[in-house]
């Protein structure tokens, strides 16, 4: 595989947004969204993406597949475990890749192995040189994970990376699986298998840390100065839990710290800030203001004695320019008599590519919109694209809705939804705007998910900006998150509480095929083989 071999300091991103990320706690994507998050990883120049975890159900074969088709240049990589109808699975999914790669983990920690699998150490010995060698019959470009690594006995470690690599595994992955490695531990276990393992210079090896503690992306640079040239990432940090390593962290820590850091990606810098923005859309997790690199704060300068340094020399107080990760300065843009091409042409500078009825849609909206706000921004074009894609296979959708708020109550709400092409009319009394608005809703798609969260921001400022609001459901420990955006709160609302029960029915379609094919996919950490 021709990311092996490559010279000294080339460091290999291997994207798992797609696949730890979509394990998050509500961050399910749509089959269209994952397509567009893979395009752009691609466009980006990430190395390797792991598109998905193709056994755990139908939706995610079929993402895997058809990223596996449209990926120009990134290798396309599906997860199984070590049963062969997991590695068979993820053999067929990623079969039209250009490049392909299995990635196939089976625990080794003690823990693990005896509460988890409930198997011996030899049971789990046999299994990795049979998982492996099964997965090199298909492919032979073999990823190998030895889950929860850092809680492993060395001996046994070893044992199992030096059996892989001989059974043919490419690449040797090994996690923090439950992101409690500190930066020094991590390093030693990274030189201590490489240094005691015989075959250890004929695979690559690989990070993958999780982020419990706050080290991630500390713990994946100490592997890195260890030896190892693969770094597995996920756009926002994303991911199990508290999450995996962030992307845009550590690209950039590389980047600007090349001098103590000296690794080299083919990461496009200034594609950092579109991709965590299209990821935030597509899970409606919001990024963390004084999130470094992409956060909205991250070169936003408040007090009077940086601002007066800034003016003097921007190097005061700036490490990096907010223009290398692709942060744009100026974002008043269009208004009402912005006409079409002025709109391709403002959506490709934002890096969109739309397919022509999604971009026709999407100019009918922009007009829209410019009717009624005065200034359309940068901001305001990305959230209304991005409602775009993501509600573009949406089963129940918002046809009208109006409101009768004010000091005197009940306030009432009247809406129309399109619910897979039968419109219905629904009115309902609330406590509040929002929560008649709701009500209507559950009136015409009646169901039992819990509202967990109901979250207002404005996209820009002034008093017409558009309203972005978040939703999270929960029904039957599976939570959902979404997202929706205009310039009234109230169908911004209406917006995002359907787009979650859309992403609901996803969940509840994968939940049925769950239980007939792998049972444990949304508890990866827990599975058995
Ligand atoms: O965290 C982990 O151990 C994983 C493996 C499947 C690589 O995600
Ligand atoms: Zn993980």
């Amino acid at each position: 595989m021709s990311t092996q071999g490559s010279e000294k300091d080339r460091v290999v991103i291997f994207d798992t947004t797609l696949r730890d990320g979509e394990q998050s706690p509500g961050a399910t994507m749509t089959h269209e969204e994952k397509l567009e998050v893979a395009a752009l990883l691609d466009e980006m120049g990430v190395d390797i993406i792991e598109a998905g975890f193709p056994i755990a159900s139908d939706g995610d074969f079929a993402a895997v597949h058809e990223i596996a088709k449209r990926t120009k240049k990134a290798v396309v990589c599906g997860l199984s475990r070590a049963g062969f109808k997991d590695i068979d699975r993820a053999a067929e999914a990623i079969k039209p890749a250009r490049r392909g790669r299995i990635h196939t983990f089976i625990s080794t920690s003690p823990v693990h192995m005896k509460w988890k699998l409930q198997m011996t150490p030899e049971q789990v010995y046999e299994l990795v040189v049979a998982q492996v060698t099964r997965a090199r019959n298909h492919t032979e470009d073999v990823e190998w994970s030895p889950e929860d690594a850092t809680r492993t006995e060395p001996d046994f470690l070893c044992r199992c990376v030096e059996a892989a690599i001989k059974a043919g595994a490419t690449t040797i992955n090994m996690p923090d699986t439950v992101g409690y490695a500190t930066p020094d531990e991590y390093y030693a276990m990274f030189r201590m298998v490489m240094e005691r393992v015989p075959n250890s210079d004929r695979a690559v090896f690989s990070v993958h840390c999780h982020n419990d503690l706050g080290m991630a992306v500390a713990n994946s640079l100490a592997g890195m100065r260890a030896g190892a040239r693969q770094i597995e990432c996920a756009v926002n940090g994303i991911g199990e839990r508290a999450g995996n390593c962030s992307l845009e962290e550590v690209v950039m820590a590389m980047r600007v710290r090349n001098d103590v850091l000296p690794y080299d990606t083919k990461i496009d810098a200034t594609m950092l800030t579109r991709a965590s923005k299209l990821v935030s859309a597509v899970t409606s997790f919001p990024v963390q203001y004084n999130k470094a690199i992409v956060g909205r704060n991250a070169f936003a300068h408040e007090s009077g004695i940086h601002q007066d340094g800034m003016l003097k020399h921007t190097q005061t107080y700036e490490i990096m320019t907010p223009e290398s990760v692709g942060v744009k300065q100026t974002s008043l843009v269009m208004g009402k008599h912005s006409g079409r091409h002025a709109f391709v042409h403002k959506l490709e500078e934002l890096g969109y590519h739309l397919a022509s009825n999604q971009l026709e849609d999407a100019f009918v909206r922009f007009k829209a919109l410019a009717d009624r706000k005065k200034h359309v921004y940068d901001e305001d074009i990305e959230a209304l694209v991005d409602e775009e894609i993501a509600t573009a296979q949406d089963r129940i959708k918002l046809v009208s809705l109006s409101v009768i708020a004010g000091t005197r109550g009940p306030q009432r709400a009247t809406m129309k939804l399109d619910i897979e092409g039968r419109v219905t009319t629904e009115e309902a009394e609330g406590n509040g705007p929002v929560d008649a608005t709701f009500n209507a809703i559950k009136a015409l798609v009646p169901h039992e998910a819990t509202l967990e969260l109901y979250q207002v921001h404005a996209v820009t400022e002034g008093t017409d900006a558009q309203a972005e609001v978040s939703v999270r459901l929960s029904e039957n420990g599976r939570s959902v998150t979404s997202r929706g955006a205009d310039p009234d709160t109230l169908v911004a609302s209406a917006k995002a509480y359907l787009g979650a029960l859309n992403k609901l029915m996803i969940k509840r379609q994968r939940g049925q095929l769950e239980t007939v094919t792998a049972p444990q996919r949304r508890i990866h950490s827990t599975e058995a083989v």
